[in-house]
Parts: structure tokens; sequence; C-alpha cells
């Protein structure tokens, strides 16, 4: 007997019978995840030309809020997620790691019931060499009245976000997303310009083999973070030592930890004491992924999900991945330095 291949299911699709879980539910959050993708396809396509436009490739010239060189395609990624996002009119706020200020959407039409932060091109200093880099998004629930938004509506902590997830343009394009039912990952066929469905109920190992950090920056690393990478470097309590990968890119190093087990550190440094990561834009939308896919993530001394932003752009260190290695760490940087 020929067995039934299975079905093959599209993003939008998925996130469809997502919906079907809240009866209630309106098709606003349907709809926004949808716009994600739409703005997803076409980064993907602009991304996967870089090489071969040259007005496409290398620095405005300019910097972002952070004085980061901005390159064109954070540029170019900044503007279609904005075409792109709320065409229902269900989102009010939007805010990008390439804004100083949010933006306030037209809702004119629909209901502005979702706020919705994101980095448009994270890694984006490796696009000129051909390396993977990323998308990172999270949505969250409106809390004030429409016409009396306030800054709790947009600078609410990562235990609020309704869903959160990151697009990889990697050696294939792939979404991955969770929206508090599973982490779920699309791997996107170019040639029908489709995300379909390829790794469902991503789960990730409880402790890994690979650590992710730029060990470049060790001079400027606390004793107790050198200490830290150390150990996961040279065995920890008799086991052996991990082994080191590196993109330089979040959204790289992430996904493959995510998949492979491992941890991701990006520590404080002298001069830069809250790291580099954003926590509305970077850290907290991966951290909801990294819990709901079994991991933890965390600044050092407590979990990346219960911080309540200062404001939009707002940095924090960033230790995230397997959740018994975050574990691990957090307990190394809450000893006395007579314990190390
Ligand atoms: P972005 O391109 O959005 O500014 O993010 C860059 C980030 C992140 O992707 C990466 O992990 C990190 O910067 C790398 O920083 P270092 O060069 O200090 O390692
Ligand atoms: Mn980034
Ligand atoms: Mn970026």
């Amino acid at each position: 007997m020929t067995r039934r291949p299975r079905n093959l299911q599209t993003v939008e699709a998925h996130i469809f019978e997502m919906q079907r879980l809240h009866p209630s539910a309106s098709g606003d959050f349907t709809g926004l995840l949808n716009d994600i993708s739409l703005a997803a396809k076409i980064v993907s396509q602009e991304v996967n030309k870089a090489g071969l436009a040259e007005d496409i490739l290398g620095s405005t010239g300019g910097t972002n809020v952070q004085g980061e060189d901005v390159q064109k395609l954070d540029e170019f990624a900044n503007h279609v997620f904005l075409k792109c996002l709320g065409t229902r009119g269900q989102v009010s706020i939007m805010g990008s790691e390439e804004m100083e200020h949010p933006f306030f959407a037209d809702t004119r039409e629909g209901s502005g019931r979702y706020v919705v932060v994101f980095d448009p091109l994270d890694g984006s200093s490796n696009i000129d060499v051909n390396v993977s880099v990323g998308t990172i998004f999270g949505v969250w629930r409106r809390r004030s009245a429409l016409d009396h938004l306030q800054d709790e509506d947009l600078l609410q902590p990562g235990s609020a976000l309704v869903a959160a997830g990151y697009v990889i343009y990697g050696s294939s394009t792939m979404m991955v997303y969770t929206a508090g039912h599973g982490v779920h990952g699309f791997t996107m066929d170019p040639g029908i310009g489709e995300f379909l469905l390829s790794h469902e109920n991503i789960t990730t190992p409880f402790s890994g083999t690979i650590y992710s950090v730029n060990e470049g920056h060790e001079p400027r690393w606390s004793p107790r973070v050198r200490e830290v990478v150390r150990r996961l470097k040279y065995g920890r309590d008799g086991g052996g030592g991990l082994t080191a990968r590196y993109i330089g890119s979040l959204v790289a190093d992430f996904h493959r930890n995510l998949l492979k087990g491992g941890i991701y550190l990006y520590p404080p440094t002298d001069g830069k004491p809250d790291g580099k990561l954003r926590l509305m834009c970077e850290a907290a939308p991966l951290a909801m992924v990294a819990e709901a896919a079994g991991g933890y993530a965390s600044d050092g001394s407590g979990p990346i999900l219960e911080i309540v932003p200062e404001d939009l752009h707002m940095r924090v260190p960033l230790y995230i991945g397997s959740r018994g290695d975050v574990l691990w760490i957090e307990k190394m940087l809450a000893q006395p330095d007579d314990h190390l």
C-alpha cells in the first residue's frame, strides 16, 4: 500500500490553524503574523541579491541612534517592515532598532491592538561578506486606550510578549516563531516563494556542546566573566570543555545553538556595562523563543523576560540557549569572588 505523504503547510496556513485554538480570535493577530512573513519574503529576496546589486551593498554613510553604521539593507528592511506591518490597522506602535523614536501607525480602520518591535536586519555588518543575517520581532498587546497610548504600551517586559520570532537569511531562509504553543520553523522554498513547515515543535537540549562569544572582547571582560568562559572551554565539574562557534550575527548563532544545543553570551565589557544587545528588539523576543523551546535567557542575574524596559533602545547583557548551561552561568556569576 502506498502511504500518503505528509501534507505541506505554509506558515500562513499554520498561523491560521493556531488561531483556531482561540475561537474568539478576530484574525487581527493572524493577519499580523502574516504581514511579518510577507515582509520577510521581500527582505529575503533583497538579501539574496545583495552581491549582485552594487547600490545595495555597503554603508549609507550615516549612523543610527546607537551610533553604528547604517547599512543600506538595514534601511531597506526597516522600510519593508514598516510598510507590511499592520495592514488591517491592528498595530498601534512599531519600534525598530533603526528608529530613534517609536512609530505610531495608522489605525483608522482597525483595532490597533498590537505593538511590534523589531530588529529589521541583525548582523548587518556581515552583509558584504555573504554571511547569514536575520530579522528579530516581538509582538505585545496594547495596554491603554487607543487614543491614550502611554509609555507602558511600548515598554513592556518579555513576559508580556504574545508572539516572537526571527527570520534567518542563511544558506536557506527560515522563519521561526512562537505564539505560546511551541516553536515552529518554516523553510523558504524560493521556487514558489513560500515558507513551508520544516521544523515542527522545536525543542532545545538541556545542555549543549557549543559556546558562542566574541573572545576578542576578553581584555575588557570582568575577571568573573573570564573565568566563566575559561571553564566553558576547559570543562566544568570534571566534564569536558565545549566547542566554540561564533558567527557575529546573533540570529544565526542563536538558531544554530537552538537546534544543536549550546549557549550564546554577550557579557558586559569595560565601556559597555550593559553589553551591546538591545532588550526589546533582540534579547526579549529571542528569550521568549528560547523558553518556549525549553531553553532559558538571563542577563546574568535573572530572567531576561522579567526585565521592564526603561526605553526602546535599552541594552542588556545576554546569556541565552540551553537551560542547564545558562543556569550554570547565572550560578557562577552570583558566587563571591573568593569562591571562583
Ligand atoms: P545589528 O547588526 O542588528 O546591529 O546586531 C549586531 C549584533 C549581533 O547580531 C551580534 O551577535 C553582535 O552584534 C556582534 O557583536 P560583536 O562584533 O561585538 O561580537
Ligand atoms: Mn541586531
Ligand atoms: Mn540590526
